[in-house]
């Protein structure tokens, strides 16, 4: 693999595959960095490991079909041993911006699910405060730009400003997640208190969830050329 922030991604996701265990119920995050682990899953599972996956997106479930991974839902398997997922952002205190791949509600309903929740990053996503990456809000499509003002002012609150955009697809069509719903891209830049930022974003009727993953994450393995290192509790 020649792109260094691929073999990053490849060698933190390597790490995770080993904390699997045989009767493991697995939450399988979305994005590049999820899909090596989920990569790398199909192969100990093709050599015989037995484990059930829950994904958190369409795209995943089909990555996870094609490797013949065994799949549940939340449906049939409320409760998860371990999710495996990437982040857009990781700070000090394992907070996450997500969603970056418009799967965020999904992951955070699995994360939620899961008894633990192990990120797989490369070094490129660790800040020191979050909101280099516009923060990522699923909205209802009913009423966008009301929620839209509400999002806004939700920022203002807490001391972040910055453009609040509406997520095109590749098309230039509005971006229809999973779920059906709109996301508001919010180019906040530095985010002074995601703690009050996620209380305020909850409150709003028209956000179904926003990309601030707080009190979530129990590990963050984070790996980049000199290799990887694990930032929290693995066990
Ligand atoms: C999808 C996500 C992804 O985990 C996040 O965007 C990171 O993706 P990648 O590993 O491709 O950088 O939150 O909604």
């Amino acid at each position: 693999m020649t792109d260094p922030a691929e073999a990053a991604k490849r060698l933190a996701a390597a790490r995770a595959v080993d904390l699997v265990k045989p009767g493991m119920r697995l939450g399988l995050g979305t994005g590049s960095t999820a899909a090596h682990f989920v990569a790398l899953l199909g192969e100990r599972v093709a050599q015989g490991l037995q484990v059930v996956g829950v994904p958190t997106s369409v795209r995943t479930r089909e990555q996870a079909a094609a490797l013949n991974i065994p799949l549940s839902t939340l449906d049939e398997t409320p409760q998860l041993d371990l999710t495996v997922d990437g982040a857009d952002e990781f700070d000090p205190q394992l907070r996450l911006i997500k969603g970056g791949g418009a799967a965020l509600l999904r992951e955070k309903i699995v994360a939620a699910a899961s008894a633990r929740m192990v990120v797989v990053t490369d070094r490129s996503k660790q800040v020191a405060n979050l909101g280099r990456f516009p923060l990522p809000v699923e909205v209802d499509r009913f009423g966008v730009p009301a929620t839209r003002l509400h999002v806004i002012a939700a920022g203002k609150a807490t001391g972040c400003s910055g453009e609040v955009k509406l997520r095109l697809d590749a098309h230039g069509h509005v971006l229809v997640t999973d779920g059906g719903h709109a996301i508001l891209d919010c180019a906040f830049g530095i985010i002074p208190d995601p703690d009050a930022l996620a209380q305020k974003l909850n409150a709003i009727p028209g956000v179904v969830e926003h990309g601030l993953f707080i009190g979530m994450a129990t590990a963050i393995i984070v790996a980049d050329a000199a290799g990887v290192e694990v930032i929290g509790d693995l066990s």
